[in-house]
């Protein structure tokens, strides 16, 4: 029987389920550069994932291909055991996958509460046809998904800031609000570019907080892009390691941080 099939509790008494995503053999090019060379791993359901690797190693382009912002030229992205067709993000979001930019992308003259409301989309079903018709429906829709990212607020501390236009919010809130859109989506699966870049420690011992809260308390399966070796290390279950778009190491924190390759190629040498 395949070991990825069967679950496990982690030391912390989480459940980690058998694979839901899998990339195989996925090479990317742009024009003369290969930004990823067949490269394979796999995701499990309610783990924590983390890409890492060196800049310009190919890890933002990676989420890409998952989110279907990117197709590769070759390999297969499999999705709780079916081969993906090629998508257009909208319907890759469709399927439950949800994510943040590295660099914030958010509507910067819209208040917290707006942008992360955009977040609902998928979820709203009522066309401005079906509106005008059924007000009825299109109320109760409303209220339901007004109700979900109200408790997305409550749950990343961010009620006091909810009518402020994000454009006059800090950097870390900014990531923090771009995490709550996200969520607004109920994704089961999130994937997160660099959440916890330009943050200093404060806050990032918060996002990390906020990360760990929503695998454990929504179960959601999280694959994660982060410089910073403590907090990989602290909230990955395991880690894929990238450079210059290929894999040079994939295994639990202890595996990857002992791999001389690893070492050799980002681990020994000073980064940001
Ligand atoms: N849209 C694009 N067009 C052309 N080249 C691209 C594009 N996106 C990425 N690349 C190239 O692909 C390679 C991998 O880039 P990618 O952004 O995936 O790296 P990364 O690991 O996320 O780096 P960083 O840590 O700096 O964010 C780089 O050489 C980059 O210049
Ligand atoms: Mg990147």
């Amino acid at each position: 029987m395949n070991a990825q099939a069967e679950s496990y509790v982690t030391d912390d008494g989480r459940t980690i389920g058998p694979t839901v995503m899998e990339m195989k053999n996925i090479t990317l090019r742009f024009g003369g550069v290969k930004a990823i060379t067949d490269i394979s791993f796999d995701i499990r359901e309610g783990e924590i994932r983390a890409i890492i690797g060196p800049n310009g190693a190919g890890k933002s382009s990676m989420l890409n291909v998952i989110s279907g912002f990117y197709v590769p030229q070759e390999g297969e992205v499999w999705y709780k055991g079916k081969k993906r067709p090629p998508m257009k993000p909208y319907q890759v979001a469709q399927q439950g996958i949800a994510r943040t930019f590295q660099n914030i992308a958010l509507f910067e003259g819209m208040t917290v509460l707006d942008n992360v409301m955009t977040g609902r989309i998928r979820q709203m079903q009522s066309g401005l046809f079906s509106q005008a018709l059924w007000k009825g429906k299109a109320e109760k829709e409303e209220v339901a998904n007004r109700e979900q990212v109200e408790k997305i607020i409550d749950f990343l501390e961010i009620q006091h800031i909810r009518k402020t236009p994000v454009g006059r919010l800090p950097y870390g809130l900014k990531k923090r609000v771009e995490l709550a859109r996200a969520l607004a989506a109920e994704p089961s699966i999130l994937l997160l570019d660099e959440p916890m870049a330009g943050m200093n420690v404060e806050e990032k011992e918060d996002m990390s907080r906020f990360i760990l809260d929503v695998n454990d308390e929504f179960g959601t399966t999280i694959a994660l892009i982060e410089h910073d070796m403590g907090v990989v290390m602290d909230l990955s279950d395991r880690v894929v390691v990238m450079d210059y778009g290929k894999k040079i190491g994939d295994g639990t924190p202890d595996e990857v941080r002992n791999n001389q390759d690893v070492i050799d190629a980002y681990l020994g040498v000073a980064h940001d």
